[in-house]
C-alpha cells in the first residue's frame, strides 16, 4: 500500500516511551516504514529544547527512543534512523521556510493558543514563559518533513494541525518559487489505536503518571498491571470489554483468537479481574522479552546505537542537501 512512498516522522525525546506510544504511534511507523519505498525515522532533539534545559537528558532519551525503534524491528535498510541535529541541511531550509510561513499561521497553532490560555487563566503576561523555539516550532517540524521529499507522515491526532501548516508553508514557497520544489505531505493518523488507556483508565500519557513503560523489566511490569483500576464486579458478573482498561491493552498484544476470547469470557461472566490481569501481564512480558533484551543491550553499548544514527545521517544528508540547494538556488539564485 506504501510501497511507492516516502515515509517520516519524528519523535521527541522527553521521557521513557510507554505502551500508548508503542501501540500509538512506535508499532504504526515501523509497520508504515518496512513497507514503504524509502523512511526517515529521526529524534528531534532540536524540538526538545524549548522545554528541555539538561543536554545529558536530551542525550539519554535520544538513545533510549533510537534503542526502542531498533528494538522493536525497524528495518534500518529501508529506513534512515538518525538524530535530527546531526543533518545541518534542517538550519538552512527552516531560515528559509521562515520566510513564506506567515506569523498568522504560528498564531492559530493549537500549541501555542493552549498556553496562551493558561497564562491568561493564571493572569500572567500572555507570552510568559513562551520562547521563539517553542512559537516557531511548526516550521522546523515543516522543514522536517520538506527536507526528505516526504510523502506521508504518521502522526498522532495532536500533531496533525503542524503537518498541515508543513503543507501550508510547502504550499506558499511552491506559489512564490515555482511548483516542484517541495513535496507536498500527507498526515496519516492512526485512528484505531486513538487512545490506549492508562493504569487509572484515563488516556496513557506521561502527563499523568499512569503510564507501564514499554520495557519494564518484568517485576516492575507485574506491578504495574496489577494496578490497573478496575470496578468491583465479582468474577461470575459480565463485564463489557470496550470498557475494560485490561481488555483494551490485551488486545493490542493478543492475536485475534485471543482477543475474541478474553471478549468473550468478559462478556459471558466468569472471568475476574485479577484473572484478566494475570492473562495480560503474561501476553505484554512473552511479546516483549525479546525486544527488551535487545533493547537494554543496545543500552549497554551506545556506541552500536551511534554507529546506526551516524550512517542514519549520512543516508538522510543526501537528500536534505538535493532539498536544500534546489530551494536555494530558487530563493537566493545560487546554492549556499
Ligand atoms: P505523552 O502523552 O505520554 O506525553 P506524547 O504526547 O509524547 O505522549 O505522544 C507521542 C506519540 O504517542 C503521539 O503520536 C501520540 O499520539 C501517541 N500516544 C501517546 N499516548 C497515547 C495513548 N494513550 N494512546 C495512543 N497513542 C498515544
Ligand atoms: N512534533 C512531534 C511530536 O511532538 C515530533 C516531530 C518533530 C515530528 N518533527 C516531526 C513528527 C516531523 C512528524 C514529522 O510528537
Amino acid at each position: 500500500m506504501f510501497a511507492d512512498k516516502i515515509v517520516l516522522t519524528g519523535v521527541k525525546p522527553t521521557g521513557m516511551p510507554h505502551l500508548g506510544n508503542l501501540a500509538g504511534a512506535i508499532k504504526p511507523a515501523i509497520d508504515m516504514s518496512n513497507e514503504a519505498n524509502k523512511a526517515f525515522i529521526f529524534i528531534a532533539d532540536l524540538h526538545a529544547l524549548n522545554a528541555v534545559r539538561d543536554s545529558n537528558l536530551i542525550g539519554t532519551w535520544t538513545h533510549e527512543v533510537a534503542a526502542t525503534y531498533m528494538a522493536l524491528g525497524l528495518n534500518l535498510e529501508k529506513a534512515a534512523l538518525f538524530r535530527q541535529s546531526d543533518v545541518p541541511e534542517i538550519y538552512k531550509l527552516t531560515v528559509f521556510l521562515m520566510n513564506v510561513a506567515s506569523k498568522g499561521l504560528m498564531n492559530r497553532s493549537h500549541a501555542y493558543k493552549a498556553l496562551i490560555a493558561e497564562n491568561e487563566a493564571n493572569g500572567k503576561d500572555t507570552d510568559f514563559g513562551i520562547n521563539m523555539g517553542l512559537f516557531t516550532y511548526p516550521i522546523l517540524m515543516a522543514a522536517d518533513i520538506l527536507l526528505y521529499n516526504t510523502d506521508l507522515v504518521p502522526v498522532g491526532k495532536d500533531q496533525k494541525q503542524h503537518v498541515e501548516m508543513a503543507r501550508d508553508i510547502a504550499g506558499s514557497l511552491n506559489n512564490i518559487y515555482g511548483e516542484e520544489l517541495l513535496v507536498v505531505p500527507e498526515p496519516v493518523i492512526q485512528k484505531v489505536a486513538a487512545a490506549i488507556p492508562g493504569l487509572d483508565g484515563r488516556k496513557m500519557s506521561k502527563s499523568y503518571q499512569n503510564y507501564v513503560p514499554i520495557f519494564a523489566q518484568q517485576k516492575a511490569l507485574k506491578k504495574s498491571i496489577m494496578k490497573i483500576v478496575t470496578d468491583s464486579k465479582r468474577p461470575e458478573d459480565p463485564k463489557d470489554p470496550d470498557e475494560s482498561t485490561i481488555y483494551q491493552l490485551y488486545q493490542h498484544f493478543a492475536s485475534k483468537e485471543e482477543a475474541d476470547a478474553m471478549r468473550q469470557q468478559f462478556t459471558d461472566g466468569g472471568l475476574g479481574y485479577g484473572d484478566a490481569k494475570k492473562m495480560l501481564f503474561e501476553m505484554i512480558d512473552k511479546t516483549m522479552a525479546e525486544p527488551r533484551e535487545k533493547y537494554y543491550d543496545l543500552l549497554a553499548h551506545p556506541e552500536k546505537i551511534e554507529d546506526v544514527l551516524m550512517a542514519g545521517a549520512e543516508r538522510a544528508r543526501v537528500v536534505a542537501k538535493e532539498t536544500v540547494d534546489r530551494v536555494s538556488k530558487a530563493m537566493l539564485g545560487r546554492i549556499v
